[in-house]
This record gives structure tokens, C-alpha cells and sequence, in this order.
């Protein structure tokens, strides 16, 4: 099989999760990372065996055909024009951009340059999440009509030791974590029609927890609670909280209600996690799970599907047009809590074809 070369840039903390999953696909080789800092780039290149070197050298390596951005989100626009600029493919941490405008402008030069746009996150190619798929396209819940999609912590300062970008334009728990909610609820239910949310922004600085700048305050631009519902093309109606604000919680990440019972969703932040569904009037019952990659992490299992896609000639799962739509669901979320009205959404996209099940860890096709 062809194996497909790849390039990271950004060598900050998710990269050693990105860099390690690699091995777990056939389907691509990295071949090299950068960073605008050399000693990140240096020590994730000794660490991992490829050299480390500038972005400029990067992005004229001939044997890289996606270039994975896992810069900071407001570097990702800009990295990304430089990636397709290249000439090269690429997958790019979430957001896709900070805002529809920025994120529009490399969906726009991709295709001019019919070049492909992935975009994290991916873990809904996740077993846990392939098997929830599978189980509401087998009408297992009957018709689904409405659900839950909750995440909320006391704020990534405790722990990640330069967390200033959460607090950003382009952070917060919506930009952050609703990613991974929304894309996963996207592909298990369709696209969305319209929003309607309600933002605060309950402090105005927060301390960092951890690491060298342990003690440090850090400015809050950004809404830090935002609740509201998501209205989807089909009809359904999802209650969803993303939340900097909630010291401890007992709910569920997703619940789905269908017309014939409920199912429990696990953790999209994760690949595997329990899927459980309950008939009216019967108990929780966990289900097999019906696709591979539950155990572990996966983050670029979208790389690998876009490089098996490149080489089968056919979409690729985590699309930019995915991210793009989910982004504009995000971002309603803000305008409608300004605006105190119900956003429609411009953009919709199909649903990623689900994975074949009874696969093992790293096939895809
Ligand atoms: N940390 C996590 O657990 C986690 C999990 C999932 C996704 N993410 C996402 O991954 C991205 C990176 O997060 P992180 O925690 O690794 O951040 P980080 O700050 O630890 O690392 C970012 C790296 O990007 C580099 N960088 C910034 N701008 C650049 C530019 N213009 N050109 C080249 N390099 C540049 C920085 O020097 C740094 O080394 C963010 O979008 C974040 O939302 C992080």
C-alpha cells in the first residue's frame, strides 16, 4: 500500500498524542515537524525520529503531501493558507478558524486549488461513536427527536501550562469543546438548520494552575458558559451546554431520545466509552461495539482517512466542509445570545459515510 507523507506543524502538547497515533496507521508516514519555536520543533523530531526544522523548510519538502496544523487557533488560518500555498494538503486542528470569515478563506483557496481540508476533531471516528451510528441508523431508538450534548469543567488553567488561547478570540468552551459535540452529533443526526444560545462571561481574569506560569492572571475575552439548543435539518431538537463555569457534574456527554427509547453516547473527546441504550419502560443495556478503535488514542485517524481517501479517490471523513458547518453552528451560538433570536444556518453538509464495522485498529476501508 501506498503510504501517504506527512508533516506537523506545532510541537506543543497535543502533538505528542498526534505523533504517537501515527504509528497506528499504515496508511501515512511523518516525515517531518516544525514549529516557530526551534527547541519544540528539535525535541519532538529527536523524540519522534524525523528532523525538526522551520515552517518555511517544511512546507517545501517534496515527500509531505498533508501537513497536520496543530498550531494555537489563532495561528491556524494563517498556517493553513501557507500549508495550501505549498501546494500540500491540510488537516488542521479545531477550530477550522477562529470565525466563519477566517475559516471561509481556506475552504475558498483549497478549492481553487483542488486541494483537501481536514479538520479535527476526529474522534468521532471513534468505535464508541461508530457504534452509537450504526445503532440510530438501524432504527434501534426508533426516529430520533431530541437529545442532550453537555461538557462543562472548572477551566483548562488548572492544568495545561500556557493556557492563555482558551480565554482568546477563537477559545472558550464552545470553540474548544464543541467541537467534538456538535461534529459527533452532526454525523449521528444530520445537519443543523438553526441555534439558539445565551453566553456569560461570569470573571474577567483566571489563574493559571500549573507549570512555570503557575499564580499568572489571564485575561477572559470570550464567553466562558454557553447553553442553548441546536434545531437539526431533521427535525430533532438537542438541549447542549459547553461550560468553563461548572466545578463537578453527573450528566451524560450526549443522550439521544428517539421515538422508541434513549441512547447514551459516550465521551466524544474519546474514542471507545460505553454505548447504552434503554427501550421505553426497560433498563440501560451496554451494547457491543460494532467498530475498532475503542481502546486508546486515535487523534489522526482523520489524517489517515484523508490519505486512504487520496489514494481510493473518494471524500474523506473529517472534511473541512464538516468543520465549516460546525464552526457556523458555534459561532451562532454568540450572535444569537446578542441578538436575543434564532440563528438559521447558512452552510449544511452530509453526513460522513460511517466506517465499515468488524474492522481492526489502523484498517479503514
Ligand atoms: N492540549 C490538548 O489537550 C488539546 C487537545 C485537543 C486539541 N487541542 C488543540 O490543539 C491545538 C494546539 O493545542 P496545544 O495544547 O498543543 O497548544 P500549545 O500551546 O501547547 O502548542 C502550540 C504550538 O504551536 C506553535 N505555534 C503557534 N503559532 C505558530 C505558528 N504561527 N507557526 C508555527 N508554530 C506555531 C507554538 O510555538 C506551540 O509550540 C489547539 O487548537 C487546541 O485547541 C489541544
Amino acid at each position: 500500500m501506498r503510504r501517504i507523507g506527512v508533516g506537523v506543524i506545532g510541537c506543543g502538547v497535543i502533538s505528542k498524542a498526534y505523533m504517537t497515533a501515527m504509528k497506528r496507521f499504515p496508511q501515512i508516514e511523518l516525515k517531518a515537524v516544525a514549529d516557530m519555536r526551534s527547541g519544540p520543533a528539535q525535541e519532538r523530531g529527536r523524540e519522534f525520529g524525523v528532523p525538526g526544522m522551520r515552517v518555511d523548510e517544511l512546507l517545501k519538502l517534496d515527500d509531505i503531501e498533508i501537513v497536520v496544523n496543530l498550531t494555537v487557533p489563532l495561528a491556524h488560518t494563517d498556517v493553513s493558507l501557507a500549508v495550501l500555498n505549498a501546494g500540500k494538503h491540510v488537516h488542521s486542528e479545531k477550530p477550522l478558524g477562529v470565525d466563519m470569515v477566517e475559516a471561509r478563506k481556506v475552504m475558498e483557496l483549497a478549492e481553487r486549488k483542488g486541494l483537501r481540508v481536514g479538520c479535527a476533531p476526529d474522534t468521532f471516528l471513534g468505535g464508541g461513536h461508530q457504534t452509537a451510528r450504526k445503532l440510530i441508523d438501524a432504527g434501534a431508538i426508533g426516529t430520533p427527536v431530541a437529545g442532550t450534548a453537555m461538557f462543562g469543567c472548572p477551566g483548562h488553567e488548572r492544568w495545561h501550562p500556557a493556557p492563555g488561547f482558551y480565554y482568546l478570540r477563537g477559545g472558550g468552551p464552545m470553540l474548544d469543546m464543541g467541537p467534538y459535540y456538535i461534529t459527533d452529533l452532526i454525523q449521528l443526526l444530520g445537519p443543523i438548520a438553526s441555534v439558539m444560545g445565551s453566553a456569560s462571561r461570569p470573571r474577567s481574569e483566571r489563574i493559571v494552575g500549573n507549570g512555570p506560569l503557575k499564580g499568572t492572571s489571564i485575561p477572559v475575552q470570550v464567553a466562558t458558559h454557553i447553553a442553548g439548543t441546536l434545531e437539526f435539518a431533521s427535525g430533532a431538537v438537542i438541549s447542549i451546554c459547553m461550560s468553563f463555569d461548572v466545578p463537578k457534574h453527573m450528566h451524560a456527554p450526549i443522550e439521544i431520545y428517539g421515538t422508541e427509547g434513549s441512547l447514551l453516547v459516550p465521551d466524544p473527546n474519546r474514542f471507545g466509552g460505553n454505548v447504552m441504550t434503554a427501550n421505553i419502560g426497560c433498563d440501560w443495556q451496554t451494547q457491543p461495539h460494532s467498530h475498532a478503535h475503542t481502546e486508546g488514542e486515535f487523534r489522526s485517524i482523520g489524517v489517515a482517512d484523508m490519505a486512504a481517501a487520496i489514494i481510493g479517490n473518494r471524500p474523506h471523513r473529517a472534511s473541512g466542509a464538516l468543520a465549516l458547518h460546525a464552526l457556523e453552528a458555534m459561532e451562532a451560538f454568540q450572535i444569537s445570545s446578542e441578538r436575543g433570536a434564532r440563528i438559521k444556518l447558512e452552510t449544511t453538509v452530509e453526513r460522513p459515510a460511517m466506517l465499515p464495522a468488524g474492522l481492526s485498529d489502523g484498517q479503514l476501508d
